[in-house]
């Protein structure tokens, strides 16, 4: 990918420039959690969006995607925000940087990735936080640190894309590191790394190839359920809620927010018995709270579908330790966590009993826990 992108860029601007990188990542637990205050535990993955930039002594951005075959050019003020969607994750990175007060300048651009598309993998963080990082090494002598830099991601998703989300994206995508999965508090933003090397398990994707697409979806309308319930409940985030607190206030709000709540509250509790499993070794544990969540996702969060209901089950039939619908929802992938001598029969199985149902395979993703955000040396 990277030799495809230099030739690209010399071609185009004649010049070379710098090669950066980000990731995507996976979430062992923790979903629907950050936008509520609580608790994630994702990891950077080695599913990469790569751009080589240079400045152009311009007011303009010209920025070319391999991927899409499309060419882009836009000034960096609020009115020039470029039409194509994949083009306006950039200008609105850049334009967060604006914000908070620091420089961008013209620059050149070409970009390519190998991120999945729409499978939960959170590509547009992946672009967000190579571009966000880019551009503090480039223009603001890294002097935006690491966080505001995940913010500078997550913003550009709510002011320029129409996406709601939390943090946890564009966190695992700026802080990721080799090896270690997080666990971040979403409230205070502390954060800690474990080491995730599961011996006599893998972790394995399968993409239902369902596609979602965030905007306009009923993510926005989940983050408005939780507030709503947090309101009434008189606190900030429903971090602070227990299930006693809900079912005090059960007549007072629908059933379906009723529903939305419950689950939230339950996956807190989730991640935090996770995070114990893991330090134990017990992996069992920790596949007994993705199944959990995955029937908390499917039945009170309503953001699963059958294709995912269903790889879920096969999961549990082939008796593979965990296994939970991944992400935002809406299709995408199932994240499984499967013991070595399992695996093979396992994506047997899920390939020959999908591909029957639904008339194509799912397709496997195997991850490596890899660094975040990243300058290419
Ligand atoms: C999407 C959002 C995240 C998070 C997840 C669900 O990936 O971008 O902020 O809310 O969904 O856990």
């Amino acid at each position: 990918m990277e030799a495809i992108i230099q030739k690209e860029f010399k071609e185009r601007f004649g010049i070379d420039g710098t090669m950066y990188a980000s990731a995507g990542r996976i979430n062992l637990i923790g979903e629907h959690t950050d936008y509520n205050g609580g608790f994630v535990f994702p990891g950077a993955i080695d599913k990469v969006i790569m751009a080589e930039i240079a400045p152009n002594g311009t007011d303009k951005v010209r920025v070319f995607s391999i991927d899409i075959n499309e060419y882009a050019e836009f000034g960096l003020n609020e009115d020039d925000a470029p039409s194509q969607s994949w083009a306006r994750y950039i200008f609105g990175v850049c334009r967060e940087i604006l914000k908070r007060g620091g420089k961008v300048k013209g620059f050149d651009a070409v970009f390519a990735g190998n991120v999945p598309l729409g499978a939960g993998l959170s590509s547009s963080a992946a672009l967000e936080s190579c571009f966000a990082f880019a551009l503090n090494d480039m223009f603001n002598d890294n002097s935006i640190d690491k966080f505001e830099l995940a913010k500078i991601g997550q913003s550009t998703e709510h002011n320029y894309c129409g996406v709601n989300c939390g943090i946890m994206d564009q966190f695992a995508s700026v802080f990721g590191k080799k090896g270690n999965l997080m666990r971040l508090d979403c409230r205070s933003l502390e954060h800690e790394y474990f080491p995730f090397n599961p011996e006599g398990y893998k972790l394995v994707l399968l993409d239902s190839k369902v596609k979602h697409e965030l905007k306009d979806s009923p993510y926005n309308k989940r983050r408005q359920s939780c507030e709503r319930v947090a309101q009434r409940l008189g606190i900030e985030t429903l971090r602070d809620a227990t299930m006693e607190d809900l079912d005090k206030i059960k007549s007072d709000i629908t059933a379906e927010d009723y529903m939305r709540a419950r689950y939230v509250i339950g996956e807190k509790d989730r991640v935090l018995a996770v995070c114990d499993a893991l330090v134990k070794g017990d992996y069992e544990t920790v596949g007994q709270k993705m199944y959990e969540t995955h029937e908390g996702l499917s039945k009170d969060y309503e953001v699963s579908c059958v294709e995912l209901d269903y790889l879920n089950e096969i999961a549990k039939e082939c008796g593979v330790t965990g296994s939970r619908i991944m992400g935002g929802g809406f299709g995408g992938c199932t994240i499984n966590l499967v013991k070595d001598e399992l695996y093979d029969k396992f994506i047997a199985t899920a390939k020959a009993k999908f591909n029957e149902k639904y008339g194509h395979e799912p397709v496997v993703i195997d991850v490596v826990i890899s660094d975040g955000a990243h300058k290419c040396e």
